[in-house]
């Protein structure tokens, strides 16, 4: 039986809330058999990333599996694009530097994202105009109920606006040994998000992938709170996909209303816009609080719990359900 010790996990979470947990720490493929067994045997299993997309209950009743894997490699590189594979353990922007260093650019929209490379096809990372759907080749994924190693190609994933089959679908299933990614040597900037589109450091001629890089993380630094500092899990809540009409309606009351058409007829509202116009930007309750720069992220100022964070963020939520009438659904997954 591999090794499990009860630990704290309050520095393994972005939020910084307390946690103590059985802890199970993954470095090689050694323990999936075992728990695979534990798992037919009823053990529930919660596979613990960078922990910067969770809610920690105090006493969390699941086995913390930690992967802690380590490797980035060229698989292939054919006339058309390369194939790297990055194992779940190593960090996502070490990740998208490393491409960049070794001249295989495509993922510099998604830099200074925090987690790791694991936990990124969880939730479908995304940002500045680039979903990680769009450069997914494939994922290597341990089958907890068969115990078996599958190899997941992108279309078996389920991928949608922060969702995958791993989040939804099927969660605890899987434990997801490293992530494969197709990145084309046509390479093109995606420059369309507002923030790039006027970003000074890319005016002008031809732009590089690196200079995309620097771009993204200099207007994350600026918006979103470095988790070292403040406890966050980036955005709190997803950005609602609403109705055409529900959206009209909106913006005939509310012509300030950020909205994005999308390509199935739908409408994504900015649901740090609602936030903030519910006056809920920079407000603190108690320890935690709706940031002072972007409202869409929960902080913790210090000595939060789970309880805290469910308490404001179901306050939002109704405000927002009453001003507005759009549900407000949330993003980090919950341990407990
Ligand atoms: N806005 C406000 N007030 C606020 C925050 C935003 O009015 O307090 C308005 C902005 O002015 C803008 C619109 O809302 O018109 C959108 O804001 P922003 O560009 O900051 O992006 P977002 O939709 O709030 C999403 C992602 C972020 C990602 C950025 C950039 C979600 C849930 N969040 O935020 O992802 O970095 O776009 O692509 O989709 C994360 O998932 O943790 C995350 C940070």
């Amino acid at each position: 039986m591999p090794e499990i010790s009860e630990q704290n996990l309050s520095a393994c979470n972005t939020l910084g809330l307390p946690a103590c947990a059985r802890v199970l720490r993954v470095r090689d493929d050694g323990p999936l058999l075992w728990l695979s067994g534990a798992v037919a045997q009823g053990e529930r299993v919660f596979v613990l990333g960078g922990g910067s997309n969770v809610v920690m209950s105090p006493r969390p009743h699941s086995l913390v599996v930690k992967v802690e894997t380590r490797g980035i490699r060229l698989l292939d590189e054919s006339p058309d694009a390369w194939l790297v594979e990055a194992q779940a353990g190593e960090s996502w922007h070490g990740f998208v530097d490393h491409c960049l260093d070794h001249g295989w650019p495509g993922l510099e929209n998604l830099a200074l994202i925090p987690g790791t490379v694991g936990a990124a096809p969880v939730q479908n990372i995304g940002a500045y105009g680039l979903e990680l759907d769009q450069r997914l080749h494939s994922v290597l994924a341990w089958d907890l109920h068969a115990g078996t190693q599958v190899e997941l190609l992108a279309a078996d994933c389920g991928f949608s606006y922060r969702d995958s089959i791993f989040k939804h679908g099927e969660p605890g299933r899987w434990l997801i040994q490293a992530v494969r990614v197709r990145l084309p040597r046509a390479w093109q900037p995606i420059l369309e998000y507002p923030d790039l589109a006027r970003h000074p450091g890319l005016a002008g001629g031809d732009v590089s992938a690196r200079q995309v890089f620097d771009a993204v993380c200099e207007i994350r630094r600026r918006k979103l709170p470095d988790p070292a500092v403040l406890g966050n899990a980036g955005s709190f809540f997803k950005n609602p996909l609403v109705p055409a009409t529900q959206a009209k309606a909106l913006r005939d009351r509310f012509p300030g209303l950020a909205a994005y058409p999308q390509a199935d007829g739908r409408v994504k509202l900015a649901a740090g816009w609602l936030i903030d116009q519910a006056g809920w930007k920079g407000r603190q309750v108690g320890p935690v609080g709706m940031h002072a720069h972007q409202a869409l992220v929960l902080v913790n100022y210090g000595g939060a719990t789970a309880e805290d964070v469910r308490r404001l963020a179901a306050a939002v939520c109704e405000d927002v359900w009453q001003r507005f009438g759009v549900r407000l659904e949330r993003e980090p997954v919950t341990l407990d």
